[in-house]
Parts: C-alpha cells; structure tokens; sequence
C-alpha cells in the first residue's frame, strides 16, 4: 500500500522529461496514485506517449489548453466518464512572452500582462472550477500548483512571471478558504532553480542554478525533491494543511544577501 493508493491524480503541465509535473507524476505513481496527464500540443502529447510506459501502471492521456473554458469542460467531461472522482490536481503551467521576460519591466504591454496571467494565475482558478464536481464527488481532495520566490521579492529577469505569480499564490489562498469547506485543501510549493523549458527563457533561473553556495544547504534541487514534497501536500498526511507555500529550494528563501 503506497501513501496515494486509491487515489486519482489529475496532473496539468508535463511537456517533457525535466517538467516538474513529470517529477510530480513519477512520485504521486510510485506512491500508488492512478494518473491522468495532459498535454498542451500535438508535440508534447508524442513526449508524453514515450514517458507513460515508464510510470508503473500508465496514465490516461487528454488535451487540455487552460486557457480555453471549452477545453477545460471536455477534461472534466472525459474525467467524469473515465473516473467519476478526482481526488488531486496538479498545476504546473505558466507562460510568458520571451520579450516581456527580457525588457525592461516599465515598457511591459498590457497585452503581455494579461497573457500572463491569464496562463499563469487565472488558470489556477479555472482548472479548479472546472475539476470542482469531481474533487467533491472524491469527498474532498488537494489542489496543488507550483510558485516561485519572484512571487514575493524582486528576482531581476523574472519582471512579468514575478507579478503572476503573486497574484497565483494569492489566488491560491482564495480557493483555500472558498473550496475548505468541500474538505479541498489548496497549496502551492515554491521550488528552486530547475533546469526546464520554461525557466529556460529566465536569466535569474539560469543565475541561481550557476551559484548554490548561495542556499543553506550549498547545492540545488531536483525534480525528485519537488516530487516528493508534492506528495507529501496530497496525502492525507497534510490533511490540515491548506492555504500554504511551502519552499522547496534548499532554504534559498532565508537569505538577505
Ligand atoms: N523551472 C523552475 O526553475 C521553476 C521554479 C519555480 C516554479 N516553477 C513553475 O513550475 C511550473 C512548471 O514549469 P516547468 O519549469 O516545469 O516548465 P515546463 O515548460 O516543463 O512546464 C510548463 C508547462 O506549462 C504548460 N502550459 C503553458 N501554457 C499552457 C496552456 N495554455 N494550457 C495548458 N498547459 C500550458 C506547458 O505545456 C508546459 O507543460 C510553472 O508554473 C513554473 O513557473 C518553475
């Protein structure tokens, strides 16, 4: 018997094998969580057809754009008919333009703060809405999505991703106290650098990984890091943690200098 067994883990933003959702999904399986993962393109769904086989008992595979209301009925539709129950839900997704990353944050445009977060903060709330029949029909569950400490502080580079993710931990806090009385705890996991395709377009990500004598504990993280801790906020083992950003950045987060 694994911590998850029984479990139905819906699990939103693997695009390849650095993903962190990939690193989610291997420890919420190995923790005996049944899985359905989902895939943005074409392209990442031929990713995702080469990881399953490497996950103990496979994964359902379904599209999903988060910022697309029909796209998210048709995830819920195909979850009732295949599960009726869901009992986590992982958000790994954010996106931003290259250019509103790279200039200067003053000349950021409206149209690229409001892509921002409508990908990186909002689908929070969507994805969560959408999934919400199925995590009450589970009697409850955990929503979990993955910030950054350019949420809080000034990470020079991270400019537009920095201002979403303030208002996804935010928003995170929200569904905690709306969703806390369907027994649905939300929290958010604050990871350090990881070398993936999204962090690729972040000079401070790249920055930080060059330089862990700057944490505690003078090294980096790994997926698996992030994995386990994930699996940790979806069992019953946090059972009254909720509302939560717990940092998995070995302890970068502390430092003023
Ligand atoms: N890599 C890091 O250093 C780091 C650190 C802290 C937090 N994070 C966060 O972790 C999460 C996952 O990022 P990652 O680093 O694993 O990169 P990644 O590129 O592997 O994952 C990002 C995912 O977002 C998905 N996505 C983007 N737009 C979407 C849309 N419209 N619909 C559905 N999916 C969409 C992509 O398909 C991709 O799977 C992000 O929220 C990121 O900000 C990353």
């Amino acid at each position: 018997m694994g911590l998850l067994s029984g479990k139905r883990a819906l699990v939103v933003g693997v695009a390849n094998k650095r993903s962190i959702a990939w690193g989610i999904a291997r420890s919420l399986a190995e923790e005996g969580a049944d899985l359905a993962l989902t895939y943005q393109h074409d392209r990442f769904r031929e990713n995702l057809d080469k990881l399953v086989p490497e996950l103990p008992h496979g994964a359902l595979t379904l599209p999903l754009d988060v910022s697309d209301d029909a796209s998210l009925d048709a995830l819920r539709e195909s979850l009732a008919a295949q599960w009726g129950k869901v009992d986590i839900v992982v958000h790994s997704v954010a996106f931003a333009r290259t250019e509103d990353l790279q200039s200067r944050f003053v000349d950021l445009p409206r149209e690229g703060y409001a892509l921002s977060q409508d990908v990186s903060a909002y689908s929070l709330v969507a994805l969560t809405r959408a999934v919400l029949p199925l995590l009450q029909a589970a009697g409850g569950g955990s929503v979990l999505t993955m910030t950054h400490l350019g949420g809080e502080r000034v990470m020079p580079s991270y400019n537009v991703m920095g201002v979403a993710k303030a208002a996804l931990e935010s928003a995170m806090r929200y569904l905690a106290w709306d969703c806390g009385g369907d027994n649905i705890r939300v929290n958010a996991i604050s990871a350090g650098p990881l070398r993936t395709l999204a962090s690729s377009a972040v000079k401070a990500a790249t920055a930080l990984r060059d330089v862990p004598e700057r944490t505690p504990l003078k090294r980096n993280i790994a997926l698996e890091d992030v994995g386990r801790a994930a699996t940790f906020l979806c069992s019953d083992w946090a059972q009254n943690i909720t509302g939560q950003v717990l940092f998995v950045d070995a302890g970068f987060h502390i430092m003023g200098m």
